[in-house]
């Protein structure tokens, strides 16, 4: 009985395990899903000016903010697969030049997660002026440095990316 069980739960572990490595994302849900994880950055960037202009307290979330900003940046490589683009009819901010120039694409993710990195270390020693400082340098050299050449326009205002 114990081992019809178990031969039940295998059967179905091999069942999703199948059609989990069957399924093809589609591009319009691969290029739904990416805006939300950019969306989740810049939410999270806007959280941690708020607590820095002292709009609010909760001066020990900064360091979370930061991490799930850092942890973001790390899927960046995995949602850009080629016919995401223009080219697939759905409407994104990304510009074929990251099909075009893959390298320079992977370096500006390579550098924005430094930049993500160093605000995730500096948040740790509660520095709230680093943190400031740090916040910038994250605008300017992760965000701003990579929209600038490889999205378009994009259905947010990227305005209020906070860069000084
Ligand atoms: C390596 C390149 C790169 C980096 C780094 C990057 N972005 Fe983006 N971002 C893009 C691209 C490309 C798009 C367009 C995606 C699309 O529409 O398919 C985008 C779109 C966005 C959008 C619009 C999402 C929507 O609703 O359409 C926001 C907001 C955004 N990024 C914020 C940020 C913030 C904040 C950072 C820094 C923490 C950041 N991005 C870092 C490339 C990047």
């Amino acid at each position: 009985m114990a081992r019809m069980a178990m031969n039940a739960a295998l059967m179905m572990f091999l069942m999703f395990g199948a059609v989990a490595g069957q399924a093809q994302d589609s591009a319009e849900a691969t290029i739904q899903y990416r805006q939300k994880v950019m969306q989740g950055n810049v939410a999270h960037l806007i959280a941690i000016v708020s607590i820095i202009k002292g709009d609010v307290g909760h001066v020990d979330h900064i360091v979370s903010h930061a991490e799930s900003i850092a942890g973001s940046l790390d899927m960046l490589s995995d949602i850009f697969p080629a016919g995401t683009g223009p080219s697939s009819g759905v409407p994104t901010g990304a510009l074929a030049k990251i099909w075009e120039d893959p390298d320079s694409f992977e370096q500006l993710i390579k550098d924005a997660k430094a930049e993500a990195d160093k605000l995730v270390e500096v948040a740790a020693t509660g520095d709230i002026e680093a943190v400031r400082e740090q916040i910038g340098s994250v605008g300017r050299n992760a965000c701003r440095a990579c929209h600038l050449d490889f999205a378009g326009k994009v259905s947010y205002n990227l305005q209020t990316v906070p860069t000084e």
